[in-house]
């Protein structure tokens, strides 16, 4: 294991007035900083505001017009690895992240994608399933061990800690240490050699 951490962002994809997923991303966040292989940098998209008018294609013209999606370029490109949290809108996931996603593209490259989802029944994993579809499209490669909570309004108590604690902070390192093992090894690769997208 290398020495020094790798940048995990994680990415918050509801931006709901009164959503109740700040819950799962704040014991999400709190697992993932307990840890000493990863420096978190926690992306709200609520305090990430992203014009939904896009500019021309990055991939064409390689450069962001807007400040607001060069900020938001600038810490994509910085992390090692991502987790996006996310809750499932008709069987989906919510136009707020599709909106961040398509707002930059090589930054996303050759880099690590896990998922933390929340929701009914299906506890957020077709969102999910959607999401590997298109972060393959971004040549990102996304892990295969996932935190899912269903009916997750259930599963919190009133100070927000999970109610089972063991089993679901057991499920975040699995995540955490898999997103890792991806992390390190795609750091090197694109330290040694270019992406060849
Ligand atoms: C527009 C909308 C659509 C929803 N569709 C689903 C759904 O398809 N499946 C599901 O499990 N929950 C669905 N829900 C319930 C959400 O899982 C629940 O409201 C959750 O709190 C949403 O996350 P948020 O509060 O962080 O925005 C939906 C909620 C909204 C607002």
């Amino acid at each position: 294991m290398s020495d020094v951490p790798l940048h995990l962002a994680v990415i918050v994809g509801s931006t709901r007035e009164g959503r109740l997923g700040g819950v799962v991303a704040d014991w999400f966040v709190d697992q993932a900083r307990k840890r000493e292989d990863f420096d978190v940098d926690v992306i709200d998209l609520v305090d990430t505001p992203l014009p939904v008018i896009q500019q021309k294609h990055p991939v064409t013209t390689g450069e962001y017009t807007t400040p607001e999606v060069r900020e938001f370029a600038s810490r994509i490109g910085l992390a090692d690895a991502f987790v996006v949290v996310t809750p499932e809108y008709n069987h989906g996931y919510p136009a707020s992240l599709k909106l961040a996603i398509d707002s930059v593209s090589p930054e996303w490259r050759a880099k690590p994608v896990g998922f933390v989802s929340y929701g009914g029944y299906a506890g957020g994993l077709r969102a999910v399933e959607q999401l590997r579809l298109v972060f393959a499209e971004l040549h990102a490669t996304t892990i295969r061990e996932t935190v899912s909570f269903h009916m997750f309004f259930t599963k919190f108590d009133e100070n927000g800690r999970p109610r089972e604690a063991d089993e679901v902070n057991g499920a975040a390192k699995v995540l955490l240490d898999q997103l890792g093992w991806w992390g390190e090894a795609l750091r090197a690769a694109r330290a040694a050699r270019p992406y060849a997208a």
